[in-house]
């Protein structure tokens, strides 16, 4: 995983708009993310977790047969980042593909991934999910340093209405990349993924969505939508945890049962982290004790396709993910796109 330097807390994102420290904890369990300083893009997110990963698998990028990226934040509004990372990586005739799933991005590039390598189409699959969302916000230099804590402020009142005005939206998401190394393992002795299931509700997509920039506009992108701040995402925030909260409990029942397993087989479960509160009703739901999940949503905020190997990452730092474990990842995300997925560590 890589997180960019830059802390930013609910006390800071507070002089920047009409909320509060104890509202944020309270409704979301956040207490700080991170941004990534202006000109840092999400590749340059991805690119870092990429060399970790690929370092830490004891490769060199020319041993990878397939590169996905999953992110909502990409460089540029074409071509995807897929392409970026490679060149970035050195590379200039590996296959790149972009995945656009939001939150369930990485989830479904998993899925993906595991499905190349065992078609044999593949042998080995860099998996990146990375993520900018402070660029989507138009802060000046100087309310850049207010966040930070670099300068005390105060910021301008027009930003001060703006940020209010997006506030339920600006204080979840936080910055971040993280990357898998996939590859088939040969033994026969149970290891590595044991599936996955996959859910699309597009009847949903309007919950969470940017409705400026796309060819359901004509022209694709013009000054009104910045003028009436429709490049920045709209989200039906109750609606969207409402459905989360029964989705990912049952997706999470459905994958177990698939694969003959019950909930009492489970190691721990790694949720998307969009809200400590929704990860709380599942766990109720799912009846899990404490020692069957994991999350850090209170450190990094939702880091959208750059969560799961995140949240992965820092389990197994802390010890929580050991050989022999059956762990779950499950996901939900703008679209509507959900699902689950089955590792045997
Ligand atoms: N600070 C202070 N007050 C706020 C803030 C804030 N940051 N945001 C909203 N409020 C206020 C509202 O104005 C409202 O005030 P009112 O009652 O006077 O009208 C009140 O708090 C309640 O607003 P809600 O929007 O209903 O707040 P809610 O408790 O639902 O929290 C949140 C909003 C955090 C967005 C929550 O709904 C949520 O987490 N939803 C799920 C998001 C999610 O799951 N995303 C996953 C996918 S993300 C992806 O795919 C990219």
């Amino acid at each position: 995983m890589f997180v960019p330097d830059g802390v930013v807390t609910n006390e800071r994102i507070s002089r920047l708009m009409d909320t509060s420290d104890e509202w944020i904890r309270q409704r979301t369990g956040i207490k700080e993310r991170h941004y990534a300083r202006r000109g840092t893009s999400s590749s340059d997110l991805g690119l870092e977790a990429a060399r970790r990963a690929i370092a830490d698998a004891g490769l060199s990028p020319r041993d990878l047969d397939l590169i996905v990226f999953a992110t909502m934040t990409p460089d540029y509004y074409l071509p995807g980042n897929g392409g970026i990372l490679a060149s970035k990586l050195g590379l200039t005739t590996t296959p790149a593909l972009d995945i656009r799933m939001q939150c369930a991005g990485f989830l479904s590039g998993l899925q993906v991934a595991d499905a190349f390598i065992r078609s044999g189409t593949y042998r080995r699959v860099l998996l990146v999910g990375a993520e900018c969302h402070a660029s989507l916000y138009p802060w000046s230099e100087a309310e850049w340093a207010v966040m930070f804590g670099e300068s005390e402020g105060p910021v301008s009142p027009e930003v001060y209405a703006w940020g209010t005005a997006q506030r339920d939206r600006a204080v979840i998401f936080g910055d971040g990349a993280g990357a898998f190394v996939l590859e088939a393992n040969e033994a026969d002795d149970g290891r590595g993924f044991l599936g996955f299931e996959m859910r699309t509700d597009g009847g949903h997509w309007d919950k969470l969505y940017v409705p400026g920039g796309g060819s359901a506009s004509f022209p694709y992108f013009s000054p009104k939508m910045f003028e009436e701040n429709k490049t920045v995402p709209i989200v039906e925030g109750r609606q969207v945890f409402r459905l989360a909260t029964t989705a990912m409990p049952q997706i999470v029942r459905e994958v177990l049962e698939k694969h003959g397993l019950s909930l009492e087989a489970l190691s721990l479960l790694l949720m998307h982290q969009a809200n400590l509160r929704i990860n709380e009703a599942v766990q109720k739901h799912l009846g899990l004790p404490d020692e069957k999940v994991f999350n850090n949503i209170q450190s990094y905020g939702n880091t959208t396709a750059a969560t799961l190997p995140l949240v992965f990452h820092e389990a197994k730092q802390a010890g929580r993910v050991r050989p022999g474990d059956l762990v779950c990842f499950t996901a939900l995300g703008a679209g509507l796109h959900w699902g689950a997925g089955l590792l045997r560590v």
